[in-house]
């Protein structure tokens, strides 16, 4: 996250920051205003526990889009020694999963980020919830976050359909630039910005965006920023204050 939580802080009128310089892992003083401050509203919700439990307890068709940014399996773990719970497994995939489907309203849409190691695994799970892949997102870094048969600079996420959604008046190109947060809250934080994009596209203000992988909260700040409710869940406690201070 950015501190820069100046309210005149330079947006577009899509959300995005009008940026000047983009930070690197060498260069981490030029971190853009990724971040987006903006008053609470008593029907966001931010939830400690396993989503899984949690979204047993949401009734059915109850939310109008999902966009999450779950663990990719990857086994990772940043350079002073954070890990992401679930990121050595596939356990939890199926079953959160369907839960989410189960509780996205018919014709709406799923945004997930994804981990491209793993694409085999998470499509197959996606397809089997009855999820259906209408697009792909990737996100362009200027620098590589890591270097080993090629240089990594990109991240990635598709776009899922239930039912038949009614195409957006907007899409959005499928290609966009990174923004880097600086990984302060979380060590694979996204930048709020690069999610208000989504959120405008695939969802009406007012709607409820579900987020059962929250990290840091960084959806719930997109979605606050385009007037729309959120529901978070987050299973680690110390993410789970993050988020809650940050949206609190
Ligand atoms: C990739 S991170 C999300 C980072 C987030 N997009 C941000 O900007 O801060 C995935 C998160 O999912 C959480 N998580 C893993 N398994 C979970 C589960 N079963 N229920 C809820 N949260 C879970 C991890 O603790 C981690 O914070």
């Amino acid at each position: 996250m950015s501190t820069n939580q100046d309210q005149n802080s330079p947006f577009t009128p899509s959300g995005l920051p009008i940026q000047t310089e983009l930070a690197s892992d060498n260069n981490p003083q030029a971190i853009p205003p990724t971040e987006i401050p903006q008053a609470p509203s008593p029907g966001n919700r931010i939830i400690l526990g396993d989503c899984t439990q949690v979204l047993r307890q949401l009734p059915d068709a109850s939310v109008d889009m999902v966009l999450t940014d779950p663990p990719y399996v990857v086994r990772y773990r940043s350079s002073d020694g954070r890990s992401i719970a679930n990121d050595d497994n596939t356990r939890w995939m199926f079953p959160s999963f369907s839960e989410l489907y189960r509780v996205l309203k018919p014709d709406r849409y799923c945004v997930s980020f994804y981990g491209w190691s793993k694409a085999e695994r998470f499509l197959s799970v996606w397809k089997e919830c009855g999820f259906r892949p209408v697009g792909h997102f990737v996100w362009v870094k200027r620098y590589a976050s890591c270097v080993r048969h090629a240089q990594m600079k990109h991240e990635q996420a598709y776009l899922l359909a239930k039912g038949e959604p009614k195409l957006p008046a907007h899409p959005p190109a499928d290609v966009q630039p990174w923004q880097y947060t600086g990984n302060r809250l979380h060590p694979t934080q996204k930048a709020a910005s690069s999610l208000v994009p989504l959120i405008e596209a695939y969802s009406r203000p007012g709607d409820t965006i579900l987020d059962p992988f929250a990290g840091s909260g960084s959806t719930g700040a997109a979605a606050r920023y385009c007037h729309r409710q959120y529901i978070l869940i987050e299973k680690d406690p110390a993410y789970y204050q993050a988020a809650a201070a940050r949206l609190n």
